[in-house]
């Protein structure tokens, strides 16, 4: 049977990581996490004292460290020069650098290549900010998740707390905010629905009941 691209973009917090891995777990496909990748340079940079203005390092580490997604029991693991970074890059500190290690076009022209190696066989599920409109911008499926602030911001605030993190609501709201406003605003490759990829509000919605409806679209293009 013929193996079809899915692609699922969104911003923060719309459940796109969660729905993305179920759906490769039930079609038997690779789940590809690009966050994770902005995530591994930024976890690097953190590494060596870097901030977001270091721009020429980053791009220097961005295209010499080895940088690797391997889809094992049900879970990404980002490996960086051959040390295993998965817990690393969900620190909070990562995700206040992580969309200004976004921005810089060299950092995304190296993600981009990795990107399109992993995804060019098909039996993928590919989900990021870009996926749809730059990626892979032939994708057989795209969806285009969302939610309202308020939910993505308490999904991101129950998932830091269950690992520990005390962080205000109103603060994750902010930042939820500010992520937003960069990733959609850059220039390169910002975070936008396709033209063709459909949308879905998760506000309010169950993760099953999202699952369900991109199952039903993956079913129909087969
Ligand atoms: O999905 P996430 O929160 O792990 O993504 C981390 C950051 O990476 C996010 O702020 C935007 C950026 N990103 C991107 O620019 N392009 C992608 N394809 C994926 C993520």
């Amino acid at each position: 049977m013929k193996k079809l691209t899915i692609a699922i973009d969104g911003p923060a917090g719309a459940g796109k990581s969660t729905v993305a891995q179920i759906v490769a777990q039930r079609l038997n496909y690779v789940y590809i996490d690009t966050g994770a990748m902005y995530r591994a340079i930024t976890w690097q940079a953190i590494c060596q004292n870097l901030s977001g203005e270091d721009v020429k390092d980053i791009i220097q580490i961005a295209r010499s460290c080895d940088l690797r997604l391997v889809y094992q029991n049900d879970k990404t693991h980002v490996s960086v020069d051959g040390v295993d970074v998965t817990e690393q890059i969900r620190l909070p500190e990562v995700s206040r650098m992580v969309s200004a290690v976004a921005l810089i076009p060299e950092v995304r022209a190296e993600m981009l290549v990795l990107q399109r190696n992993m995804g060019s066989e098909g039996g993928v599920v590919m989900d990021g900010r870009d996926i749809g409109t730059h990626v892979l911008p032939g994708a057989d499926v795209k969806i285009f998740l969302t939610a309202s602030i308020p939910e993505r911001a308490r999904r991101r605030w129950l998932e830091l707390q269950q690992k520990g993190f005390a962080i205000e609501f109103e603060q994750m709201q902010q930042e939820i905010i500010t992520r937003d406003k960069i990733d959609s605003e850059r220039e390169a490759a910002p975070l936008m629905q396709a033209a063709d990829a459909i949308l879905l509000d998760t506000t309010g919605l169950g993760i099953e009941e999202v699952v369900q409806a991109i199952l039903q679209v993956c079913k129909e293009r087969l």
